[in-house]
Parts: C-alpha cells; sequence; structure tokens
C-alpha cells in the first residue's frame, strides 16, 4: 500500500516512514524540503499519484496565532482538494487531546480549524489525538516562561515516547477510516509543572518551575484533567524512567 507521510521528515513524521516501511508498505515522506509543500501545493500532485491513505503530522514553522492558524487551513484545504483528485481512500491527521477544549489557545484554535476542515471534507478520515510527547517537556517549559521561571498548573496529564506515538498513528493508518477521533496516550498519570521539573533536572536546565494554578497551557486555561485522555484511549507500554534511559543511550 502506498502511504504518504505528510510531515514525513519530522519527529513523528521520520519514525512513522520507518514503522511503515518496517511492515512492508511503500511509505514517502512529504515535506519542503523532498520537495512537497502542503501550503503552496507544490509537488502535491506528484507526491499522491497511487497513494492510498494520506497521513498529515506536519506542524507549522511558526507558532504565532495567525502564522500558525494560516498554515493549518491552507495546508489542510490543499491536502483534502489533492486527495480528492488522486482518489486518497483515507486522511489520517495528528492533533492533541482536550484540543476542542483549549481554544483560548491560537495553536489549538488552529487545530480545531484543521480538524473541522478534515470532518467535513469527502474523504473518509481519522483524527488521532496524542498527549504530550515526552520530547516536548523542554518545549514546553519554554512556552511558559513568566520573567526567568517556569509557570505551570499543576494539573493531571500523561504524556508519551514518541516512538509509541508513531506505532499508534501506523496502526489507526493500516486500519479503516474511523469517522471520529480516536485517543493515545502515555501509561503513566503525572502533575504537569512535577514531570517538567524532572525534566529539566535530567537536562541540568536550572530554571525553576513554579506550581502556578493560574497559569496558562499554551495561552489557555486548562482543567484538572483537560490534557488527560478518556477511558478508551490506547496506551503506549513506554514508562517515562525507560523513555529516559533510551534518550540517554541514544546521545550516548
Ligand atoms: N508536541 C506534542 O507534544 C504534540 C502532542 C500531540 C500532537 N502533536 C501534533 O503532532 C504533529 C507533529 O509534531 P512533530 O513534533 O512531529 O512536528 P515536527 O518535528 O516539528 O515536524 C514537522 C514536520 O512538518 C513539516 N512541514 C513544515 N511545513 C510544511 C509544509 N509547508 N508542507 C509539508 N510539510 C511541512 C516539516 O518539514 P521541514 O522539517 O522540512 O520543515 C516536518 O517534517 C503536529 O501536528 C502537532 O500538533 C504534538
Amino acid at each position: 500500500m502506498k502511504i504518504v507521510v505528510i510531515g514525513g521528515t519530522g519527529l513523528i513524521g521520520s519514525k512513522l516512514v520507518n514503522r511503515l516501511r518496517e511492515q512492508g508498505h511503500e511509505a514517502t515522506a512529504a515535506a519542503p524540503n523532498t520537495g512537497v509543500n502542503a501550503l503552496t501545493g507544490e509537488g502535491l500532485a506528484e507526491a499522491l499519484k497511487g497513494a492510498s491513505v494520506v497521513v498529515d503530522v506536519s506542524n507549522s514553522p511558526s507558532w504565532d496565532d495567525a502564522a500558525v492558524l494560516n498554515f493549518f487551513e491552507t495546508s489542510t484545504r490543499n491536502l483534502l482538494t489533492y486527495e480528492a483528485a488522486a482518489g486518497v481512500g483515507h486522511h489520517v491527521a495528528l492533533s492533541v487531546v482536550g484540543t476542542d477544549q483549549l481554544s483560548e489557545s491560537g495553536y489549538f484554535r488552529a487545530k480545531i480549524a484543521q480538524e473541522k476542515l478534515i470532518k467535513s471534507s469527502s474523504i473518509p478520515y481519522s483524527i488521532v489525538h496524542a498527549t504530550q510527547f515526552f520530547e516536548f517537556l523542554k518545549g514546553l517549559a519554554d512556552i511558559s516562561m513568566d520573567g526567568n521561571k517556569v509557570h505551570l498548573p499543576p494539573v493531571l496529564f500523561q504524556p508519551m515516547a514518541a516512538d509509541d506515538v508513531a506505532s499508534g498513528v501506523a496502526t489507526i493508518a493500516l486500519g479503516k477510516p474511523i469517522h471520529g477521533v480516536v485517543e493515545i496516550g502515555g501509561p503513566e498519570e503525572f502533575r504537569l509543572d512535577d514531570l517538567v521539573r524532572r525534566r529539566l533536572a535530567t537536562l541540568k536546565d536550572p530554571r525553576e518551575v513554579i506550581a502556578d494554578p493560574k497559569a496558562l497551557y499554551s495561552g489557555a486555561k486548562v482543567g484538572e484533567r483537560t490534557l488527560v485522555p478518556g477511558k478508551d484511549a490506547r496506551l503506549g507500554k513506554t514508562s517515562f524512567e525507560t523513555w529516559l534511559n533510551q534518550s540517554a543511550q541514544r546521545a550516548a
């Protein structure tokens, strides 16, 4: 089966392309540096020729409110238009657990717009909502600075390894379209501030992390369980400790 991975050179995309190839599929990585630009449409017609499935794991280079909204709206419209012309039978997109409740955030307004376009298109689809990646914990600190300290609400969250995200998305891409949302998450629950503090300590990053109930997540207020998947979520196996050990081994 030919599967085109939009954003196939990124963190999740490159792992996903490998997973699909390991399982004997013709998976191609589509991104600006392979000549495919979902934002301008460049290279899409050629890339989608003969494809059965398109998986969109791209991300906007800029998280500025207007830029990210333009990225997800324009690229999703382009993808769905070119997919219809090429006869693609399954559009899979990666989004985030809790997206619907995070509309105060510019980034999440863009993800909501992306999902709305997919749901109203004629292409059979599956939307995967993943929890935060362990790989993103430092990034979370970076977007949560107030002065020189990291301010995070001490809410629950259930992050997961990028390897498990790629495996979860691969399984869904190879199955029948769900015509809805499926959630994937990590095997353990943590407090958001606590795990970011632990991650910064392992990186010897001296920034102090403050548990601040009024702090926002990516610009949005979050409740105790906004970032936690529901009971039907498919859970990855990699614990935080295992991921830390694996990351240290890879770095060595
Ligand atoms: N971070 C989290 O914790 C989290 C949690 C749940 C879901 N997600 C979702 O996961 C998705 C993937 O995240 P990621 O961290 O793997 O992203 P990433 O590593 O930043 O990769 C983004 C990919 O998108 C490509 N791209 C950028 N502009 C493009 C364009 N115009 N046309 C086609 N491809 C383009 C990039 O190509 P170049 O490298 O060539 O620019 C790259 O391959 C995102 O949609 C995000 O919302 C993230």
